[in-house]
């Protein structure tokens, strides 16, 4: 049997070019996952220039902090104009909360909101908020219909496929968020129980795929190669992929997998030099809009994850763990930069090319 895919079935958007959420059309079927403490405006202004980014998200973001303006929700929620478009992504077990919150975020930058019901943290599920939703369909979707008459903009639900393999509530669920007027939901491929253990399951994702009429259903999970996100549309039937920790490797994912699908071809990898210059800019942002402390204890945290896309760079690694000042920053930049692209760099460099999307964290 043929089966009519989604994204094929919308004549307006060929395959491979863009995705519509409620209203919102975006250039690509490429999101950003939120990945707390991780995906927030510094890097989200460092990615976006590479291309193939349609929508970035904030990370997870309480309510109550939220409406308290605490500092914590407050730097969540920093964004810019050239962060557009974005989308805030709340969490919490009470839909009046939510929906107050919701109608700030619209208000204050946010052209999509989503709703976490994913998280498997015990600090969230224990709150009955993230993927504890899952356990209470008929709840989630009151909730997620509440939020959805508080505010203009789409609302969104990102998702597990359910609470354990003997509650796979996921296709159920999305097609009642759809009644309640949900614009899309995204699903990461795995139970609440299995954390980030196993592999995503494609076909969990094809089943949601299946059960909802005409919102668009966002794939996500272990995406690592562009060719991993065109298997995960063509198995699945999803109008779109969301990628996390491979941005965080290798942030130019996005341009690379928007080729790919459009192109069937790869652009070349990223050179060396490339890799250190968005380092670079990434801390200058973060400099800019954090300060030098807080630059420097992120730096000191993001440097493996980028360092895996380099050749090998141990020392390098040791130096910017124990980052401190920003003319420290520059000066590891410049001696990694002489070791890997100096005199005999051009054969690390080489090296380099060879670890792209292979080794990981
Ligand atoms: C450290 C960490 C923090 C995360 N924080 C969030 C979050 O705030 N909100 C959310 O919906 N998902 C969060 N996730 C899940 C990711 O968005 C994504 O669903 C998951 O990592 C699978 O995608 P990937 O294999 O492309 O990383 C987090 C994942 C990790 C590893």
């Amino acid at each position: 049997m043929i089966r009519v895919l989604p994204h094929e079935k919308d004549a307006s958007l060929p395959q491979g070019q863009g995705l519509r959420i409620g209203r919102m059309e975006l250039a690509t079927r490429l999101l950003l996952s939120p990945i707390a403490g991780y995906c927030d405006l510094p890097f989200r202004l460092t990615i976006r220039p590479l291309g193939g980014l349609a929508l970035a998200s904030t990370d997870l973001v309480n309510p109550r902090g939220l409406m308290r303006r605490t500092w914590k929700s407050m730097q969540l929620v920093e964004t810019d104009p050239d962060d557009q478009p974005l989308c805030i992504q709340l969490y919490g077990p009470h839909a009046d909360e939510l929906a107050e919150a919701a109608r700030w975020c619209q208000d204050h930058g946010a052209c999509i909101i989503d709703i976490n019901m994913g998280c498997p943290v015990d600090k969230v599920c224990k709150k009955d908020a993230g993927s504890a939703l899952l356990r209470d369909p008929a709840g989630a979707a009151r909730l997620a219909e509440r939020v959805v008459r508080a505010v203009d903009v789409p609302v969104t639900v990102k998702m597990r496929l359910g609470w354990d393999e003997t509650s796979i509530v996921a296709p159920a669920l999305a097609a009642d968020l759809e009644r309640a007027g949900v614009a899309a939901i995204t699903v990461h491929g795995r139970t609440a129980a299995q954390k980030f253990s196993g592999s995503v399951c494609l076909d969990g994702i094809a089943r949601v795929v299946e059960a909802v009429r005409s919102i668009p259903v966002i794939g996500n999970g272990d995406i690592r190669r562009p060719e991993d996100a065109k298997a995960m549309m063509d198995r699945t039937g999803c109008a779109g992929v969301m990628i996390g920790r491979e941005a965080l490797r290798d942030p130019w994912i996005f341009r690379d997998t928007h080729a790919f699908l459009t192109t069937g071809r790869v652009p070349p990898a990223p050179t060396v030099e490339e890799r250190l210059t968005l380092m670079t800019r990434h801390f200058e942002h973060l400099l800019r809009i954090r300060g030098e402390r807080l630059a420097c204890s992120t730096m000191r945290q993001r440097v493996s994850w980028y360092a895996t896309r380099l050749p090998p760079c141990k020392r390098f690694k040791e130096r910017m763990r124990m980052l401190s000042s920003s003319a420290e920053f520059y000066v590891n930049m410049h001696t990694l930069a002489m070791e890997l692209l100096g005199r005999d760099g051009r054969r690390h460099a080489e090296e380099g090319q060879g670890t792209q999307r292979r080794g990981g964290q």
